[in-house]
């Protein structure tokens, strides 16, 4: 049984922990930004493989007492590194937190680098060079309340990128947090689902890829795992195979998006392709003021601009007075979901919200609102 740590954004610590949990990790325990739990080797594939929410796996390799950079260096020499990387193969540390004395994550990360290349010099002659950007190791170390913790990060680059989108519109939502948001609705893949204002498509793209029960990792380049030196490729291939074949040929129910701007709508159909499933979902141009529901009952979820990245100097009351309209004359026996970072702005929908969830997209405080259209 390995310890694992998943890295989540702010907020969604319980979800990852019930997909985690799904997954079939053991001891799962969600913390700040992250999750905590247990398992064995297969079960890290898997969560790669299959996990929409998480940012990264690491895999916890000790924790030990630290104070110092003495404290620091003797700790790390003290792992028998040859487990975990070879001199031929590259090295990149990071650390995070800090000690009353230890408050510089760049020398924490250098004092460990150097702890660990020592360690294979005087017992091989050769070391690992260092490669930031694809190492084929990835050390972490963190430090919090006079605590080392090293791990290793199977993921190997943010698991938030699927690697299906090349296109972004003008503020794309992380693909792991429009996952989430698609949890929180309850959506069920029989119910019909649009996002009337999609940009390059995350929501809709998200939903089709959890309905057509795509794995989000399937279409990744790499990840961390595939060059440490107990990587198991016939276990990584089955798990694969096992994806490929779970994956349904077609949606339950309707998913569309739309937009009025001609060029995210073409993003949003890149994407589509590039998850090859563009066939399945259905993209449009078109102003909210147009938009017709796909169906007699459904989801509506979707983030119209809120003045901090996009939509400054509009009025945006206007759309959101609009937003709340089109919801309530045209999606009749549905029930909305809503994204905003701006509270007044929310009101300007003019609906009473039977829930809220307080949700971080990056570091801006947003709000999910839930409307019952009867
Ligand atoms: C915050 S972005 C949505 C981003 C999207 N969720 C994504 O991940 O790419 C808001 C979108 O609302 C669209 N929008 C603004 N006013 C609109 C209107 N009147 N009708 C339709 N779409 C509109 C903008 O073109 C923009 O793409």
């Amino acid at each position: 049984m390995v310890h694992y740590f998943a890295t989540v954004a702010r907020g969604l610590e319980s979800l990852a922990a019930q997909e985690i949990e799904a997954l079939g990790g053991q001891n799962v325990s969600p913390g700040f930004c992250g999750v905590d739990f247990t398992g064995d080797r297969p079960l890290l594939y898997r969560v790669n493989l299959w996990a929409r929410l998480p940012f990264r796996i690491l895999a916890t390799v000790a924790t030990f007492p630290c104070a110092t950079a003495d404290d620091l260096y003797d700790g790390i020499q003290a792992l028998d590194w040859s487990t975990y990387l070879t001199p031929e193969q590259t090295l990149a540390v990071n650390a995070t937190g800090k000690t009353q004395r230890l408050n510089h994550s760049h020398f924490t990360a250098l004092q460990v680098k150097n702890a660990i290349v020592d360690q294979q010099r005087d017992r091989s002659g050769s070391r690992s060079t260092v490669d930031p950007q694809t190492p084929d190791v990835q050390v972490n170390v963190h430090l919090y309340q006079g605590q080392a913790t090293v791990s290793l990060d199977s993921s190997g680059g943010s698991l938030h990128r699927r690697g299906y989108r090349p296109a972004v519109g003008m503020a794309p939502l992380k693909e792991s947090l429009a996952a989430a948001l698609v949890y929180l609705t309850e959506w069920q893949p029989d119910q019909a689902f649009c996002d009337p204002m999609c940009g390059s498509g995350t929501l809709p793209l998200e939903a089709s890829l959890i309905a057509l029960n795509h794995a989000p990792g399937l279409q990744r380049d790499r990840f961390g795992f595939e060059t440490w030196p107990d990587f198991d490729p016939v276990c990584w291939q089955q798990l694969r195979q096992e994806a490929e074949a779970a994956q349904r040929p077609e949606l339950g129910a309707p998913i569309v998006g739309c937009d009025r701007d001609q060029d995210v709508i073409e993003q949003a159909r890149t994407n589509a392709e590039c998850c090859g499933i563009n066939t399945h979902l259905e993209f449009y141009q078109q102003d909210l003021s147009t938009v017709e529901a796909p169906a007699t009952s459904g989801v509506v979820l979707c983030n119209p601009p809120y003045g901090k990245r996009l939509g400054q100097g509009e009025d945006l009351a206007a759309l959101y007075k609009l937003l709340g309209n089109v919801l309530k004359q045209q999606f009749k026996g549905w029930t909305a979901y809503v994204l905003s970072g701006n509270k007044a702005l929310a009101q300007s929908i003019g609906l009473k919200s039977a829930q809220r969830w307080p949700i971080y997209n990056g570091t801006l405080p947003c709000q999910l609102m839930k409307y019952e259209l009867y």
